[in-house]
Formats: structure tokens, C-alpha cells, sequence
């Protein structure tokens, strides 16, 4: 029996804060309902006691959104809980994230508070927030920085106050996969309510460890990921969606599933990135341009006599029609006539000898060579100037 593991997409929340990408209502509507064509359990919509534009964003995506979970963000304050649950009030599931710092640099540097004060002010966050709805997730900001026991005292106390998903972010960045592990599954072993609960992964990517570190954290008990489209966030960002999802239905000996359409994760990469006006570096895994290109001549013979000896994805499966045999002067014979097999060449072994020797030639002076030099190299440069 594999057990379910719960997307929370922060796309347009941790993902918009980035400078730039500011959406507006209807381009967050159509954000979010891209996200609930994908599938995932759960979209923080914004944070509404942040700005009005940001409130009435909540409001109009908890009207256009049915199947998601709808979540806004709060400080651990009143005035930002009512206000949150104000936005809330059309979503068929409504959930409020609230949470505080518990870290030493976020208690004493950040609040100018103590660790007993902070346990208080999170439990009261909690009990107000329940006030107006059910589903209550406590986030313990920077608790990758966080000491291990003081957090558990702190998970404890909020899940008895009724929080319902507790968030364990790794707010800078910081840990290592194992650390990260690790500190999940001492709250999976030290808190003595913590089946009441389900906990979950935040991380970001400032070392480049945020999808391992979720991985890590799921492996050791977590059961929700946050994540956004792109691993867009905060400075070096956040987890990618497409990373964690396609790492879990890669591995089938992870005993976990999502209810991800995956055809889908393609289409959200490109929207995301246009809308945020931000690019999408050519080799990032699963969405990259680069992702499915294969240019070396040894690879794309592997690949052409069977995909799955350079890909453990079919592309198909995340909504990209095919893998890209891409010619450049490293690509071999093999690549070359399967160019040409697609424009309807059939060329006998000493045709292909010439036209490789030709081929090389173009393609130390043109980097990339598309169909039109193709075209040119066998001859048709004429036929290609008429039309
Ligand atoms: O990174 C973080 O700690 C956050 C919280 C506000 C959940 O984004
Ligand atoms: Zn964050």
C-alpha cells in the first residue's frame, strides 16, 4: 500500500514574492486553476493582510477553485488571522497557515522575544485561527536553524491546540538532506501527538538541496511538500513541484503517490515562467529545455535504439511529445539519419559516409543544425531559395 503524498503549491505565494513576478487577480486566477488541472491538494493563495490586491486575490481564487484546499498565510497575529479568514470565506476547504520564528537568530534578532514566549504566541495563533476554520497549518519558521527539542515542545503544544499539518521549513536554506531527515524524524519520534497531525516539508534552495532535503523528510515521515512551479521563491528559491512528483512516480520503491496529472506539469512550467517573466534555465531537471535534448553522438545512438538507455522519464509523461536528438558537430551518424529518415531520405551506408563528412564540416561553423541546413546539405538549397 503506497500512502499519499499531499501537494501544497506556494507558486503564488512564495513563488510571487520574488521580484518581478507579481501577478495580477486574473492572471493568478489563471495560475491557480492550472494548478488545479494538475492536481495538487492544496494552493496557498497569497498572504491577504499583505496588501488589498493580494486579499481580493485570495477571495477571487477561492471563487474560480473548487477542488484544492484554498490557503492563506498569516503571521502569528490576530488582525492578520481575521483578515485571512475574511479572504477565505468563499473556499469550499479553507485552511490558515500561520506560524512564527523558532529559531534562536528569529526569536531573540527577529521578534526580540524567548523561546516560552514564542511557545505561547504560537499556541494562542493556533487557537484563534481554529476560531474560524477547521484545517490550521502552524508553520515554525526557520526551523531547519531550529533546536531539535525546542521544536518538538513547540509541534506538540500547537497540535494539541488543534493545528491540523505542521509546517517544518527550512526557511534559509541551510540543512543538509540527512540533517533535514534527520529533524523530521525526531518529530516523528519525540512528539507524542505528532499522529494528529501530518507534517510537512518547506525548503528552499539557497545550497541547492531543496528538493533532496524534501525528499529526505518524506522519506522520514513528512506527507505534504510545499513546493511551487519552476522552484521559483525567494532568492535561490523553493522546491520544485515537478521535481519531487516526477521523483516520487520514478521511484517505485518509494512506498508513496501523488495525484499529480503529470501530462500536465509541461504546460504549468511554461505558463509560470511567461507570466513571471521568468525563464526557465535550459538544463533544469524535468522542464528545462535541455531536459529530454540528447546531443552527443554516444548518447543518441543509445537513445535511438532505446529511449530508456538515457531516460528514466518518457517525456510523454510530463506533457512533452517527444525527446530531442539535437545536431550538433558531437552528434554521430546515427542522429544524423534519423534527421534524415524523418525528412525521407533512405541512404545507402556510403551516402551516409558523405553526407556525415559534409554534415561535420557545417556543423563546426553553425553550432545547432536545424531541418532548413539539413535541407541544404543534401542538395535542396535551391529548391528551399524558390519556395
Ligand atoms: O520559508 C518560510 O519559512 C516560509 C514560511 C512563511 C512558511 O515561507
Ligand atoms: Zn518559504
Amino acid at each position: 500500500m503506497s500512502d499519499k503524498l499531499f501537494i501544497f503549491d506556494t507558486t503564488l505565494r512564495d513563488g510571487e514574492q520574488v521580484p518581478g513576478c507579481q501577478l495580477n487577480t486574473i492572471e493568478k486566477i489563471e495560475v491557480a486553476k492550472t494548478l488545479e488541472a494538475l492536481g495538487v491538494d492544496v494552493i496557498e493563495a497569497g498572504f491577504p493582510v499583505s496588501s488589498p490586491g493580494d486579499f481580493q486575490s485570495v477571495v477571487e481564487i477561492a471563487k474560480a477553485v473548487s477542488n484544492p484546499t484554498i490557503c492563506a498565510l498569516t503571521r502569528a497575529v490576530e488582525k492578520d488571522i481575521d483578515v485571512a479568514a475574511e479572504a477565505l470565506k468563499f473556499a469550499k476547504r479553507g485552511r490558515i497557515h500561520t506560524g512564527i520564528g523558532t529559531s534562536p537568530y528569529h526569536i531573540k534578532s527577529k521578534l526580540n522575544s524567548n523561546p516560552e514566549e514564542i511557545l505561547e504566541r504560537a499556541v494562542r495563533a493556533v487557537k484563534y485561527a481554529k476560531r474560524y476554520v477547521e484545517d490550521v497549518e502552524f508553520y515554525a519558521e526557520d526551523a531547519g536553524r531550529s533546536d531539535n527539542a525546542y521544536l518538538a515542545r513547540v509541534v506538540e503544544a500547537v497540535i494539541a491546540a488543534g493545528a491540523t499539518v505542521i509546517n517544518i521549513p527550512d526557511t534559509t536554506g541551510y540543512c543538509l538532506p540527512a540533517e533535514y531527515g534527520a529533524k523530521i524524524k525526531y518529530l516523528m519520534e519525540n512528539v507524542s501527538n505528532v499522529h494528529k497531525a501530518v507534517l510537512s516539508t518547506h525548503c528552499h534552495n539557497d545550497l541547492g538541496m531543496a528538493t533532496a532535503n524534501s525528499l529526505s523528510g518524506v522519506i522520514n515521515g513528512a506527507r505534504q511538500v510545499e513546493v511551487t512551479i519552476n522552484g521559483i521563491g525567494e532568492r535561490a528559491g523553493n522546491t520544485s513541484l515537478e521535481e519531487v512528483v516526477m521523483a516520487v512516480k520514478t521511484h517505485h520503491d518509494l512506498p508513496l503517490h501523488t495525484d499529480i496529472n503529470t501530462k500536465e506539469i509541461y504546460g504549468a512550467s511554461r505558463l509560470v515562467s511567461s507570466l513571471m517573466n521568468m525563464p526557465v534555465q535550459a538544463n533544469k531537471a524535468i522542464v528545462g529545455r535541455n531536459a529530454f535534448a540528447h546531443s552527443s553522438g554516444i548518447h543518441q545512438d543509445g537513445v535511438l535504439k532505446n529511449r530508456e538507455n538515457y531516460e528514466i522519464i518518457d517525456p510523454v509523461e510530463v506533457g512533452i511529445q517527444e525527446s530531442a536528438i539535437v545536431l550538433t558537430a558531437r552528434s554521430g551518424r546515427a542522429a544524423l539519419n534519423h534527421h534524415l529518415e524523418q525528412m525521407g531520405y533512405n541512404l545507402s551506408k556510403e551516402e551516409l559516409d558523405d553526407a556525415y563528412s559534409r554534415f561535420l564540416v557545417m556543423a563546426d561553423q553553425r553550432k545547432n543544425l536545424s531541418e532548413k541546413d539539413l535541407a541544404e546539405l543534401m542538395g535542396e538549397k535551391e529548391n528551399l531559395d524558390k519556395t
